[in-house]
């Protein structure tokens, strides 16, 4: 789906987001969301906030379990994506401290594989991922499953892409400040999602979307594997699409 500009398109997955959140408070009923970080979604983020404040829309019912996060990575470094989704969203909305979820950068080394294991348990108590929203990565990641991630990954620890790590370098001062690791929910993760929603703004996005949406489904572009998702749009301005 093609938007003229980035500030619409958020605008239509922001809504979405609030008329499942509306529909399932009627039936006194949860909504799982999956959420992402980096530029991309930000704007969706801003008017949730905006929706919150002058409709009243209430997060009460809403659990979320964030895609990724940097390792090792304090929760109060500006680098955190806890402290991302903490001034983009959390800190504006209502929603309760134990439903939000992120993977933690604390954790010891040999803790890891347990803890992710129990990620991927508490989404499934959870019952699933009712709307997954997506960036991409150049290299072709969703969340931070690299080029080399099979469609059956779950939460797991993973390197990071020499590509995805100088695109973080100026953020990070620097190429050498980028953590080479990470924690990401898995492709076969993001795929148990009930409906998907990948959103791209921007040239430098061409590229790499027109490999996901019409190239051949192969792990070395893991934004492929979506095309197997009978529920997943791509949400995109017009010049994401410039390519296609
Ligand atoms: C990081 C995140 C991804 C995100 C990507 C693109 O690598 N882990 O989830 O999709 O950046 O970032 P941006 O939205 O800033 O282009």
């Amino acid at each position: 789906i093609i938007y003229e500009s980035s500030q619409e398109a958020s605008f239509f997955v922001a809504n979405e987001i609030a008329d499942l959140i509306r529909q399932r408070q009627k039936q006194g009923k949860q909504v799982v969301l999956g959420l992402a970080t980096g530029s991309t979604p930000t704007k969706v983020y801003d008017f949730l906030v905006k929706f919150h404040n002058e409709e009243g829309l209430s997060f009460k019912n809403v659990i979320t379990f964030n895609l990724d996060e940097y390792f090792p990575m304090e929760p109060d470094s500006i680098h955190s994506y806890v402290r991302f989704m903490n001034e983009h969203l959390f800190d504006h909305i209502d929603i309760k401290k134990e439903n939000v979820h992120i993977p933690d950068g604390t954790l010891d080394k040999e803790d890891v594989r347990d803890y992710c294991h129990e990620y991927e348990d508490k989404i499934r108590t959870a019952g699933g991922i009712d709307i997954q929203v997506l960036g991409i990565g150049r290299t072709g990641h969703i969340g931070f499953n690299e080029p080399g991630s099979s469609l059956k990954s779950k939460t797991r620890m993973v390197r990071l892409d020499r590509v995805t790590r100088l695109d973080a370098a100026s953020d990070f001062f620097g190429l050498e400040n980028v953590p080479a690791k990470a924690l990401t929910m898995g492709v076969g993760t993001i795929m148990a999602a009930k409906r998907i929603i990948l959103m791209a703004w921007g040239e430098g996005k061409a590229e790499i979307i027109k490999q996901a949406v019409e190239g051949k489904i192969k792990e070395s572009v893991p934004a492929t594997f979506l095309q197997h998702h009978d529920n997943c749009d791509f949400i995109i301005d017009h010049a994401a699409a410039s390519s296609l």
